[in-house]
């Protein structure tokens, strides 16, 4: 079998998979998606206002355990408004981890600040506290009681810690350090909407945070995006914000440049239909975990992500390392073989340091980023994968030819 057959790497992440393919990560619409969008269009709600989006935020800052949450059109958006709404100034400088979806970055971009990137640490690869305090001590200084950056000039304003995978960051020396030096938190819970840390939500443990519904996210809406945070102002000004900031919705008077960003009643409702699931689709999602995690011990050279013990972790993509020498082939290699069964895998993604749009930012450290872009693959976990489907993965992983 020549599993380096170039034409297999067609097998798109993302892109539908054939009859008897097994997709990374897809939707599960099981419950009442048809029901509720019906209800928008016999009622002629179909647009950015109506019954389901108020639905949505309530039920959402419910679940989330927050005051109030403000729906958006996708996620990179509700990062957008958090950043303007938590008061972040051009040639400002927002600290963030090298190891994510770029999404976050280019938010911080958008609002004309600059990111500094941030190492994960390696156990759970998260954003690590110890290289943000190091840097903040070390590279930063106080002047008129504002933190700039020795080598940049520029003002210190935020932390934007992205709960990558489905994983909390540790939290509590996140949020100490922010105390410390008095910064702002902006949670990055696009990936994690459920996932707990001591305890607590996710999307509750900074001022402000943001979630996405895309179509590989744990909950979709085909597209979509939420804000939380605890405070009132900030959750108005968010709202105001993504609708234009209309100051007056009958003389549609216009007090700064506001954005387009309202999610649709329809996308709305679809997401209140999968909330409706979504503690199902967590346990599921574990227990696609635990499957795996059962069958890794007997493969040598793939573990598998660990959860801390302080986490609870949704394992929103299931996610193992491959050690080549004892696996006897890469993370490539294998990503290769399971394409030419028609198993949809993805490595993690490039670390924004290497990445040619930032590739001029400030990085501290960034080494354990890259080793695990080199080493890691998610694996499919779709919410309705069949256990046959999971026998293949499985079976082909072990399968070592
Ligand atoms: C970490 C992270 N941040 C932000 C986003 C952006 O969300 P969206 O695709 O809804 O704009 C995503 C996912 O797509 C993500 O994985």
């Amino acid at each position: 079998m020549n599993t380096t057959d170039p034409t297999i790497t067609r097998f798109e992440p993302g892109a539908p998979t054939g009859e008897e393919g097994i997709p990374l990560c897809v939707p599960e619409i099981r419950g009442n998606e048809w029901r509720y969008i019906k209800e928008c269009l016999d009622t002629n709600w179909v647009s950015s206002v109506g019954p389901f989006v108020d639905r949505f935020e309530q039920t959402f800052a419910a679940y989330t355990h927050t005051k109030y949450a403000v729906a958006a059109v996708n996620g990179t958006a509700a990062l957008h408004i958090a950043l303007l709404t938590a008061g972040v100034q051009p040639d400002d400088e927002v600290l963030v981890s090298t190891l994510t979806f770029i999404a976050p970055v280019n938010a911080i971009r958008y609002v004309n600040a600059w990111p500094v990137l941030i190492d994960v640490e390696p156990t759970y690869w998260q954003m690590n506290p110890q290289r943000v305090s190091d840097f903040l001590d070390k590279q930063c200084h106080w002047r008129d009681s504002a933190l700039y950056n020795k080598t940049t000039g520029r003002r210190i304003r935020a932390i934007l810690p992205v709960h990558i995978l489905g994983h909390p960051v540790d939290m509590d020396a996140i949020v100490s350090i922010a105390r410390k030096y008095n910064l702002m938190i902006i949670e990055d819970a696009t990936e994690s909407l459920g996932a707990k840390y001591k305890g607590q939500m996710v999307g509750q443990l900074g001022d402000i945070a943001c979630f996405s519904f895309n179509g590989n996210k744990i909950i979709t809406t085909g597209g979509g995006g939420m804000i939380t945070t605890d405070n009132k102002a900030w959750a108005e000004r968010a709202k105001y914000l993504t609708t234009q900031a209309k100051a007056d919705p009958l003389e549609y008077i216009h007090d700064e440049i506001g954005y387009n960003y309202r999610l649709t009643n329809v996308l709305a409702a679809i997401g209140v239909a999968q909330m409706e699931q979504l503690d199902a689709y967590i346990a599921t999602k574990r227990q696609i975990a635990d499957t795996y995690n059962q069958a890794l011990q007997d493969i040598p050279g793939l573990t598998q992500q660990p959860e801390a013990e302080w986490a609870f972790s949704i394992k929103w993509l299931y996610t193992i390392l491959v050690d080549e020498t004892q696996y006897g082939m890469d993370s490539r290699a294998l990503l290769q073989k399971l394409a030419y069964k028609q198993i949809q895998t993805r490595p993690l993604w490039q670390p924004i340091h290497q990445s040619k749009a930032y590739v001029n930012c400030q990085v501290c450290g960034g080494e354990v980023a890259t080793w695990l872009n080199r080493h890691a693959l998610s694996l499919p976990c779709s919410v309705g994968i069949t256990q046959k489907q999971l026998s293949k993965v499985i079976e082909t992983l072990i399968r070592n030819e």
